[in-house]
């Protein structure tokens, strides 16, 4: 299979799995625990459904929206994910001038392997830059100082990982960054050689933002052990509030999941809102963000920016989304499968069959632009059962 041949995230998660040693296909494609909120970050999505109008004169379609003070053409941009050199030379780069190309913006992880200054000069789409505080809090001023130099349009603060998840998958491959070839991962290393070789050609992994901040240059045997010994578990709203000072624009917090945190993050000065679980990544059982969204939209939708992530996988997702009062989404693994199925080109295409399925079932809905989609489009609950009419009676057993 070629990633022409792949007409979805499906498709591509299918083809990465084919592609990658298993411990970084595992690295992606996991969630913590049980999975649980993994599973139902996507499905929340099938219990609403959409309710389409016809005949609505749909000249023009315009699927353009304004998020963190930036226009972007699709009603979704690209979620910050962690090392993604590693699935793929093309990398940071890669995604972000795919994200340039279908005009919209790229966010870039404080533990990215591509630094600030270097995504700074490759695109000159939007950009944002993703936070995590680190107990070595002159880290961060400097990530702020060095964000406004590149030219960086946003930041986000993620709160929602002050220690690691519990992903038992990285435990069964034996996954470590960078990847070691340990006696659990050597068979699966040893099956990818195409895998092998780009990666043993390409660059030296690093963890280009932080290593000037660590000792012995950012070598670490595990992200979850970097993440629990780096993190700050003390940070509070005051840190956020300061923040947002010291950037002075456009700020988003990531990893809002309740009506309160909601109010408190427009109560601090954030500009916008990421209701996200980390795609189910961090605390299993949690809620799904598309079930929390009415509620948080109607809580604070009319100050501030709402934007939905984790379990996007279709483009019907997002219009679901965006008519209950999302201003936007992202996505993640939806761009981490095609960049790690294709590279580059494979971004290309994921973001390509992304938004013909927007502007596709846009004119299906019967909605030219995405104010028109609201609530009277969305139906929940259990539909009636009307082929229950037309059924025999059962037949009593004698
Ligand atoms: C992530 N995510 C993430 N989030 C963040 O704020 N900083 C980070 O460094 C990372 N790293 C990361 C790595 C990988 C491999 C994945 C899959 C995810 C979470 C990410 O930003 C986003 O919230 C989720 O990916 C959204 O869920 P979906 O779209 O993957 O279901
Ligand atoms: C992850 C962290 C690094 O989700 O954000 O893997």
């Amino acid at each position: 299979m070629s990633v022409q041949k792949c007409n979805n995230t499906n498709d591509f998660r299918r083809l990465a799995k084919r592609r990658l040693p298993a411990p970084l296909f595992h690295y992606i494609d996991g969630g913590a625990d049980d999975e649980v909120t993994l599973e139902r970050n996507t499905s929340a999505f099938d219990e609403v459904r959409l309710i389409p109008n016809g005949l609505a004169d749909l000249d023009g379609m315009d699927c353009s929206t304004t998020v963190l003070g930036q226009k972007i053409n699709w009603p979704f941009f690209l979620s910050p994910t962690a090392m993604t050199r590693l699935f793929h030379p093309d990398g940071e780069k890669g995604v972000a001038r795919a994200a340039e190309r279908v005009g919209t913006m790229y966010s870039l992880s404080s533990l990215s392997t591509e630094s600030i200054e270097t995504i700074g000069v490759c695109t000159n789409g939007p950009k944002c830059f993703q936070i995590y505080i680190h107990k070595d809090r002159g880290m961060t001023r400097d990530f702020v100082d060095r964000c406004k130099a590149a030219k960086f349009d946003a930041l986000c603060l993620t709160i929602d990982t002050l220690v690691a998840g519990n992903r038992e998958r990285d435990l069964v491959t034996g996954m470590t960054v960078p990847p070691k070839l340990t006696l659990s991962s050597l068979a699966s290393f040893a099956a990818h050689p195409a895998w092998a070789w780009r990666y043993l050609t390409s660059d030296a992994f690093e963890l280009a933002n932080v290593k000037r901040h660590m000792k012995g240059g950012g070598d670490l045997s595990s992200i979850i052990q970097y993440v629990n010994s780096q993190f700050d578990p003390t940070v509070t709203w005051r840190d956020a509030e300061d923040l947002i000072r010291q950037w002075g624009g456009p700020f988003a917090i990531k990893g809002i999941m309740s009506v309160g945190d909601a109010i408190r993050a427009r109560d601090a000065g954030a500009s916008a809102i990421m209701i996200s679980n980390h795609g189910g990544r961090q605390l299993d059982g949690s809620t799904a963000p598309f079930d929390m969204l009415g509620p948080i939209v109607d809580a604070v939708g009319q100050d501030i920016e709402i934007i939905l992530d984790s379990g996007i996988r279709r483009g019907t997702h997002i219009l679901k989304a965006i008519a209950m009062g999302a201003t936007a989404c992202m996505v993640g693994r939806g761009y981490l499968y095609a960049l790690a199925a294709g590279g580059e080109k494979g971004v290309d295409r994921a973001l390509d069959r992304m938004t013909a399925e927007i502007s596709r079932n846009m004119t299906l809905m019967g909605c030219a632009r995405l104010s028109d989609l609201d609530r009277t489009m969305l139906q929940r609950g259990t539909p009636i059962d009307f082929s229950a009419a037309g059924r025999l009676p059962a037949i009593p057993a004698q």
